[in-house]
């Protein structure tokens, strides 16, 4: 093929050794999260019939733990483990309460020829010292247990503590719901990777999940919508099944998962969403409406405009509700939504005026304000504290709320400014319902796009506070909405392993992070979950492709994790074998191609086969510059995604060759290197009414040939396409304008008129390459 030059470079691993900076030394024990410090000797523990597990000090929480300890081993080795409170002098697994151990969930855990002795000063570190202690048991121990395997744990000193105290995961049971089974699983895996807390989204616009005794008819038919969107909500038009869809936890399986998770020292923080998010409680309760009615649970995703009305008797139904809630819930913090709110109908409701004049509110942001703060007098007066999304910020914080930093990071930052606890959970790090690879058989997703790596890169504290400010960042989350997640399965596949990256941010002391150690250690650590039969996703050793500038052309290197492989290619349609072509170091490619590549290790492929498009232009691989960069979410490809020549997968958004922007223009500036006689520039963009995404309202092309003074060649503000469309190219023609510097000018749509999803808020821009003939 004359379109491939080999380029004589050496190394293959471009991306894993390049990326990154300089490396931590790598951890000496497989242990995630990694541990603060560990010190390896000589020597090892090993388990036999006659090992005992001791809890000492007849603490009754550290007799559970070790309870725990032999149940988890015995189950693993097959060996007896006999729990005792007092040593008999022979080999045995140690747990001491211990007051020389100064952090709440820290641990120290020795092992030696001994035996292993487990200090905490808390139950809960000890509990982390059994995590730990398990994982250095090799994960296949059922299988040996038959073939009198030896079980030996690595002689070592571990001292190990928590960098942040919130270390969480959330679920949303309520746009799909899974059942008490699933959600104790789900509670095993946090705290196996030591984390603390878990969010437990419990009612929404699509289904309320709690009994509450008091009103009935939120379980009765506020669970049950009549049907589920099919398909992504950018399908139009929408379709719907018509399949009776719904559920609910009793207060009796409420209380089992909470002591559930109290044993194992995961606090549930319970979500009861308000004022919007409501629809289902509207169905059930008309009455708490402004309007009366009537309603039913969505079948659709999004944002409604149907929320609870400001009157006295919401509070009254409200109070109620969280009084049970209480009941079951003994954690301080209680989660009561406040996002996503719209004002539409409070704007034209007489019994909210009357509250506004009452309150002497000035607009309905202060409304919305005054209705979380009335809610978190009553949740101070039972003693506990109310945590909410960040938009409970508009109009005035209440005066104890915890925040919930989820639409980026200002949220947070404004917040611990203010001396307000946050917990930071941004959608361009912590949520697991985004894409996690490129690869065209993912299963549909809500979009975005957020590798395990850029999981592992999130840094909580941001850099802007003050370190006073900073003691309020409590910590991180990640989030799992459920829009297109309808199994436990599923769910397991866009949490892990990305909630295990980001335990480890969480709990890993920040000089102790480095992405390749983590790499290094995770295929060990995913033979444990195999033996738990979690379906975790696995995308570390695919092919990875990474498109670079070339004097002509661009360049194209493949790489792989996987140590020792051959990465091998095809560019005639056909699966690459180990016959195929091998690669080294990158190519040089100058026209279009359809690559497929997979890496082959002792004549088998062990990867999946990675698929590169590139549709060859002027400006492939060229110099780009962006006046704005996209936002946060949206920016996965970086800038030179807008030229380098691969086009964006046509369902998906977020997957990195799409860069988004929402309330700026995009402004690309093309420097092709030498003067060229152009013909058009193709550009491409993504259009999703539902989801807020607009066609821009112009484009200008300008052309320069000293970088300083650009004249204009072409304007374009008319695009006349369905509004079903979701990929939009567009041809702008430059009739033989010769030019070194494009200025492309994509002017965005500007605020969501009424009537739209979204209206009022500023439309989101997405542009994927730009094609220069
Ligand atoms: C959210 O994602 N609406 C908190
Ligand atoms: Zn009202």
């Amino acid at each position: 093929m004359n379109c491939l030059q080999r380029l004589l470079l050496a190394s293959a691993l471009l991306i894993s050794s390049c990326a990154l900076g300089p490396r931590q030394e790598p951890s000496p024990l497989p242990i995630i999260p990694r541990p603060a410090s560990v010190v390896r000797s000589a020597g090892a523990f090993i388990l036999d019939s006659s090992t005992t597990v001791v809890a000492e000090a007849g603490d009754t929480a550290f007799l559970h733990v070790a309870r725990m300890a032999a149940d988890l081993l015995r189950d693993g080795t097959g060996l007896p483990l006999e729990v005792v409170t007092q040593s008999t002098g022979g080999r045995s697994i140690v747990f001491r309460k211990s007051d020389t151990i100064r952090e709440g969930e820290g641990y120290r855990l020795a092992s030696g020829p001994t035996g292993v002795v487990i200090e905490a000063r808390t139950a809960a570190g000890a509990f982390y010292g059994l995590q730990s202690l398990r994982q250095l048991l090799p994960p296949d121990r059922q299988i040996d247990a038959q073939s009198r395997r030896v079980w030996s744990i690595p002689a070592a000193t571990i001292l190990d503590a928590p960098r942040y105290a919130y270390r969480g995961m959330h679920l949303d049971v309520a746009r799909h719901f899974f059942p008490v089974s699933f959600v104790k699983r789900y509670i095993d895996l946090l705290a196996m990777h030591k984390m603390n807390r878990f969010h437990w989204h419990l009612t929404e616009d699509q289904g309320w999940r709690i009994e509450i005794k008091r009103y009935p008819r939120l379980t009765s038919v506020g669970a049950w919508r009549k049907g589920t969107l099919i398909g992504q909500y950018s399908d139009m038009p929408h379709r719907f099944d018509s399949v009776r869809y719904g559920g609910y936890y009793t207060q009796e399986e409420i209380r089992e998962v909470v002591q559930y998770a109290q044993e194992r020292f995961v606090t549930i923080i319970p979500e009861i969403e308000m004022p919007g998010h409501s629809l289902a409680a509207l169905s059930a309760y008309p009455e708490l409406s402004c309007t009366g009615g009537s309603f039913e649970a969505a079948m659709l995703w999004g944002i409604f405009d149907d929320i609870y009305c400001t009157k006295d008797s919401v509070f009254t139904f409200l109070e109620g509700v969280l009084t049970e809630v209480m009941d079951l819930f003994p954690g301080t913090y209680i989660h009561i939504g406040g996002d996503e709110a719209p004002k539409t109908r409070w704007a034209a409701c007489p019994r909210c005026s009357t509250t506004k004049a009452r309150e002497g509110l000035k607009d309905d942001h202060e409304l919305q304000s005054y209705f979380i703060r009335r809610i978190e007098k009553f949740l101070t007066a039972h003693e506990r504290k109310l945590i909410g999304w960040d938009e409970i910020l508009e109009g005035g914080l209440a005066s104890q709320a915890t925040v919930m930093s989820w639409r980026g990071v200002e949220g947070g930052i404004d917040a611990a400014r203010q001396r307000h606890d946050v917990i930071m959970t941004p959608g361009s790090h912590c949520y697991f319902d985004y894409y996690q690879s490129r690869l065209p058989d993912e299963p549909v997703a809500i979009g975005g796009f957020t590798t395990l790596e850029k999981v592992y890169s999130y840094e909580p504290t941001p850099q802007e506070l003050t370190p006073e400010e900073a003691k309020h960042i409590l910590g991180a989350q990640g989030n799992v909405w459920t829009e297109y997640i309808a199994d436990g399965s599923h769910v397991e596949y866009m949490a892990y392993p990305r909630a295990i990256a980001l335990a480890e941010v969480l709990w890993t002391p920040e000089a102790g992070r480095d992405f390749n150690d983590f790499a290094d250690r995770l295929p060990g650590h995913t033979a444990h979950l195999d033996r738990m039969n979690v379906n975790y996703a696995n995308h570390l050793f695919d092919i990875r492709s990474l498109v670079g500038p070339a004097e002509e052309g661009i360049t194209l290197s493949l790489s792989s994790r996987y140590p020792g492989t051959t990465i091998r290619y095809t560019t005639d349609g056909t699966e690459p074998t180990e016959g195929s072509q091998r690669i080294e170091g990158s190519m040089g490619i100058t026209s279009d191609l359809d690559l497929r590549a997979a890496a082959f290790k002792g004549g088998r492929r062990i990867t999946r086969v990675n698929r590169t498009r590139v549709s060859m232009h002027l400006a492939a691989g060229k110099p780009v510059s962006l006046t704005a960069p996209p936002h946060d979410n949206y920016s996965a490809g970086g800038r030179q995604a807008l030229v380098n020549g691969l086009l964006a997968n046509d369902d998906r958004y977020g997957d990195g060759e799409w860069l988004g922007w929402s309330g700026q223009n995009a402004e690309a500036t093309i420097d092709l290197l030498h003067e060229r006689s152009l013909t058009s520039v193709r550009l491409r963009f993504y259009q999703g009414v539902g989801q807020w995404i607009w066609l821009p309202s112009s484009v200008e092309i300008q052309a320069s040939n000293d970088a300083s003074s650009y004249h204009t060649v072409a304007t374009k503000d008319a695009f006349d396409v369905p509004s079903t469309a979701k990929v939009v190219p567009v041809e702008v023609p430059l009739r033989g304008t010769s030019a070194r510097f494009l200025k492309v000018l994509v002017r965005r749509h500007g605020i969501i008129p009424e009537g739209q999803p979204g209206a009022g808020h500023e439309a989101w821009l997405f542009v994927d390459e730009i094609v220069v003939r």
